[in-house]
């Protein structure tokens, strides 16, 4: 079986969280205590994901390499793709076809931040799953701003239908996908929509139609958090904060993570620990030391 590699989308203008993002890329804006792409590239970590792609666009590439650099310091393999125009998020299984080679992938967008408990196992269950394609659906109170799950009487799923009007049930579609390796010959058939974009559910959508989409529910037990203003910005970090300083453990840490799975060892955790002197950040990895 082929290793499933990751794919982190963050691309995009942000403008709607202008001005903040006129000179900085939204995926770098802090959640409280990190960056925003922490959380995502953590959610790929506990898919026991270690090869991984990051697609940005040329100008914000830089940022995001000083940010994240080639991954070694987490035992991860980073690659970066330039994503020249953002023209949808599944232009980004074309624009990753070479780097997949042909493998499975989990494509995890740069501003979508998960928690959960269960959550490791609940990747797990999407990774074993080497054909076909897995998506979560989560219950919000406005799911006409994703892609909706429409169901059918009986359950099954009948369309996912991007930013409907009237939306058919209230189950968004999370931004995390995990597709098999016919994921790029399938979007380079994905037709623009009206709104000028190779959308993630009409991609989805040709799984469905060849019975092999399975959509899971992500129940009430997990956050799945908006960034997408300027205050669900500030909640995600609020929520972020009000937990790990309750439970005294961290949200989306790469290097716990990391040594946790035993991708690293003592000896570089604790120089990660050193960069970050003595904040509370640096302090809470030395602590896991012991
Ligand atoms: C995108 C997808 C949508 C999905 C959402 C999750 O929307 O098009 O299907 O539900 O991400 O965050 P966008 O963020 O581009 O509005």
């Amino acid at each position: 079986m082929t290793q499933r590699k990751g794919i982190i989308l963050a691309g995009g203008s942000g403008t709607r969280l202008y001005p903040i993002t006129m000179g900085l890329s939204k995926q770098l804006l802090p959640i409280y205590d990190k960056p925003m792409v922490y959380y995502p590239l953590s959610v790929l970590m506990l898919a026991g994901i270690r090869e991984m792609a990051v697609i940005t666009t040329p100008q914000d590439q830089a940022q995001f390499q000083r940010l994240l650099g080639d991954g070694s310091q987490w035992g991860l393999e980073l690659t970066y793709i330039a994503q020249p125009e953002p023209e949808g998020l599944a232009q980004a299984y074309i624009l990753a076809k070479d780097f997949l080679a042909g493998a499975p992938s989990a494509m995890v967008l740069g501003d979508n931040i998960f928690f959960g408990h269960g959550l490791p196992e609940i990747l797990a269950a999407a990774d074993a799953q080497t054909t076909g394609g897995t998506v979560f659906g989560y219950r919000v109170a406005d799911p006409e701003r994703y892609g909706v799950v429409d169901f059918a009487p009986d359950g099954t799923v009948r369309q996912i239908v991007e930013k409907p009007k009237v939306a058919p049930s209230r189950y968004a579609v999370t931004g995390l996908y995990f597709l098999d390796g016919t994921a790029p010959e399938r979007a380079a058939k994905v037709e623009k929509s009206e709104r000028g974009e190779l959308e993630i559910t009409t991609l989805l959508e040709m799984y469905l139609a060849d019975g092999k989409l399975s959509v899971q529910q992500m129940g009430r037990g997990y956050a799945w958090l908006d960034t997408g203003t300027h205050g669900s910005l500030l909640d995600a970090g609020n929520f972020v904060r009000t937990l790990s300083e309750r439970q005294g453990q961290q949200i989306g840490s790469p290097d716990e993570i990391a040594y946790q799975r035993g991708w690293i060892d003592a000896d570089a955790l604790r120089a990660r620990a050193e960069i970050f002197g003595k904040n509370q950040y640096g302090e809470y990895l030395l602590r896991l030391l012991g």
